[in-house]
């Protein structure tokens, strides 16, 4: 469960990137296309997310802040695309997802399932 979470996330953030490249290029219909599978990849990384959360006996604190703050990041990665796409303002939702990236990458590693780093 732990790979599959791991995968979805880092598949997502990839396409973001690669949505963004796609966006300033001017190619609207694969940055549609990108978006769209991007939809399908948050449901798997709350699917995927929740199997983690509901294997554990007691729920802490920090878990619910890891999940709050991994919603933080696929709210932040939706919203920059919608706003790109409308031509909008994108800049206070950068500073809020690197925030939200960092912290959810250090709750993710420090807590005890799959990789232990901090
Ligand atoms: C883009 C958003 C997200 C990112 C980048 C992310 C990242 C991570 C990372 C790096 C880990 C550690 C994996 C490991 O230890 O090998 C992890 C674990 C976990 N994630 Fe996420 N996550 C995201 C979204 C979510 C969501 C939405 C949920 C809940 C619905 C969630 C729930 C969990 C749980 C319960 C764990 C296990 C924590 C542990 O290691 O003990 N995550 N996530």
């Amino acid at each position: 469960m732990v790979h599959a979470h791991m995968t979805a996330w880092f598949l997502a953030v990839i396409l973001f990137f690669v949505a963004l490249g796609l966006h300033k290029g001017g190619k609207q219909k694969g940055f549609k296309i990108v978006q769209m599978i991007l939809r399908v990849l948050y449901i798997l990384i709350l699917a995927t997310g929740l199997g983690l959360l509901f294997s554990l006996a007691n729920i802490s604190m920090m878990y619910i802040l890891k999940v709050v703050v991994g919603l933080w990041v696929i709210a932040m990665i939706e919203m920059i695309l919608g706003r790109k796409a409308k031509g909008e303002r994108t800049q206070v939702l950068w500073i809020q997802f690197i925030i939200a990236f960092v912290l959810v990458l250090y709750l993710g590693f420090s807590l005890p399932l799959g990789t232990y780093i901090f």
